[in-house]
């Protein structure tokens, strides 16, 4: 099975202008790479300058597509519209919002500073907010329509998660705000969905939620029944479809693609996976067993 195998056919992007938050590293360049070679043109976006510009070299290289460095902390509204209208004059117009920048890291709660707990929130949950407003009303004011909004949650916005609470209680908020602008923005001609990925190893998620030797103590491809972490282009390919016209019909939706991961910790009897094949024909013998008394 070739599950690394690019999804669309070519040029499926093409005439669609994107923004992707964080789109300098990890999740946020692979997915702007695919973009770009389906036919897009994507303004990558976070604080880092210098980093965009070295990822727009390289995509452009690699893809022959036209990708545009835009500084901007999501933290802060007047730098979220500035990057809009930035991203408005150098792509003509803008189809897609990916609000995909985060920022974590593990802690046990009760030893967080306020402004820790802060810092995650204003990135996660305020910056998609800043994003999704400064979009929204643009879109809204100048009457433009088929415009589509992508947000990378994560499968504990739902289940929660201890020792990255702020995390889980941001990404939890930025969830029910895809669900409440599915409904109230479709008279506009805005969609919103989510995505909730599962692990896939990116330096910036590895080197602050799985530290020093944590990576090899804690195998994260054992906690999904498929026993594999997720390949980039895997989710690149959902996002492409979600962002294309191909999805037209799907709003309000938070599509998981995580090997199975969270369900294999929610489902009660889930832990019998560790019976052996032998062991099931005596369990069975001792049940039928006392059926019969
Ligand atoms: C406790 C910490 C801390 C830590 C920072 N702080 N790191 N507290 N444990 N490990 C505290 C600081 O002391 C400070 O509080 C406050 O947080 C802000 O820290 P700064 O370093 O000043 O913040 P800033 O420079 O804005 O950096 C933000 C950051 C950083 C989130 C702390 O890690 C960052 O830039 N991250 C961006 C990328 C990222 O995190 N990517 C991973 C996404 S992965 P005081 O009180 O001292 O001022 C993801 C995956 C989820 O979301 C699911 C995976 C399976
Ligand atoms: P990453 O490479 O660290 O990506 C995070 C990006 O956010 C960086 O490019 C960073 O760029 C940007 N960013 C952080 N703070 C910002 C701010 N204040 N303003 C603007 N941009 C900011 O990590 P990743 O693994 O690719 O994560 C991408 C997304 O996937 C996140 O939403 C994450 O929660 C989600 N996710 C990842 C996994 C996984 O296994 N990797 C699993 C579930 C969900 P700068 O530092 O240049 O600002």
């Amino acid at each position: 099975m070739n599950y690394t195998q690019k999804m669309l056919r070519d040029d499926a992007l093409r005439g669609k202008n994107i923004v992707v938050t964080g789109g300098g590293s990890g999740l946020g360049k692979a997915m702007t790479k695919y973009f770009l070679e389906l036919g897009a043109q994507v303004g990558i976006t976070s604080r880092n300058i210098e980093k965009l510009q070295n990822t727009v070299k390289e995509l452009e290289g690699e893809t022959g597509g036209k990708c545009f460095a835009i500084q901007c902390d999501v933290r802060h509204y007047d730098q979220v519209e500035a990057m809009r209208d930035e991203a408005v004059s150098k792509m003509g117009s803008v189809d897609v919002l990916l609000n995909n920048a985060a920022g974590n890291f593990i802690s046990p709660t009760e030893r967080l500073s306020a402004n820790a707990f802060d810092t995650i929130i204003d990135i996660v949950l305020k910056g998609s907010k800043n994003c999704t407003l400064a979009f929204g009303k643009h879109w809204i004011d100048q009457e433009e329509k088929d415009k589509t909004i992508l947000n990378i949650v994560t499968t504990y916005a739902w289940t929660g998660s201890a020792y990255v609470v702020p995390s889980a209680t941001a990404k939890a908020g930025v969830l029910a705000m895809t669900r409440s602008l599915a409904v109230e923005w479709a008279k506009y001609g805005i969609r919103s969905n989510a995505i909730a990925p599962g692990p896939f190893p990116t330096k910036g998620a590895w080197d602050r939620l799985l530290p020093g030797d944590l990576k090899e103590k804690f195998d994260l491809a054992k906690k999904v029944p498929l026993k594999r972490v997720g390949e980039h282009q895997e989710l690149a390919n959902l996002a492409a479809y979600l962002v294309s016209d191909f999805s037209a019909y799907v709003n309000g939706e938070v599509i998981t693609i995580d090997g199975g991961e969270w369900l294999k910790g929610a489902g009660q009897f889930n832990i019998l996976e560790q019976i052996p094949e032998e062991l099931w024909d005596q369990l069975e013998q001792m049940i039928k067993s006392k059926g019969k008394k």
